[in-house]
């Protein structure tokens, strides 16, 4: 028997995952491309489902922000997900988990669940952060220098090993 397929992991199903930030072009594309490294190091890539998406839709349609994909690549991670708006209507039924990244969005997604059962999905990144426990929110790097967005990266590389680490239990 394969040892592997005596788990109780493969009892359950995939756990679809959903990071959420402003505008989708920097740090939750950051995040998925983040989880799914945690992910593939951890030999659980057919366990997880991860996107992202943006409480607005400006961005709708373009690749990430060149300075997050630099500072991103330097790390090798390749941030190859397009920008598109959060959708309540389908993202709330297909996603087990949402992950915003700072208190706004929290609040942004908040007033678009229907239901108690949406409300219950939403979390927020930095929760899930063990050596940077001082941090509340990943802050929005947009308007700001390079450190910002090193910051983004040093606070989801923590955040997404913690995140996987929870969910591990549970799948
Ligand atoms: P993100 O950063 O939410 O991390 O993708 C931003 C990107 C664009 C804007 C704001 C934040 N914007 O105002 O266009």
């Amino acid at each position: 028997m394969n040892q592997e397929l005596n788990t109780p992991m493969d009892t359950k199903k995939t756990k679809t995952l959903l990071f959420v930030c402003l505008g989708n072009i920097c740090r939750s594309p950051s995040a998925e491309a983040v989880m799914n490294a945690v992910i593939k190091k951890a030999n659980l890539s057919s366990k997880f489902i991860c996107d992202s998406a943006g409480i607005i839709g400006n961005h709708e349609g373009n690749s990430a922000d060149s300075r997050m994909r630099l500072h991103a690549a330097r790390r090798s991670y390749d941030l190859t997900s397009i920008s598109r708006q959060f959708r309540y209507k389908t993202d709330f039924d297909k996603f087990d988990l949402i992950i915003g990244m700072d208190d706004q969005n929290i609040a942004d997604l908040q007033s678009q669940a229907r239901h108690e059962a949406d409300l219950n999905k939403i979390v927020k990144m930095t929760d899930y952060c063990s050596n940077y426990k001082h941090y509340t929110t990943v802050p929005d790097p947009y308007y700001g220098g390079e450190e910002g967005f090193e910051l983004v990266l040093d606070l989801l590389e923590d955040a997404c090993d913690g995140l996987l680490n929870h969910l591990n239990g549970k799948i």
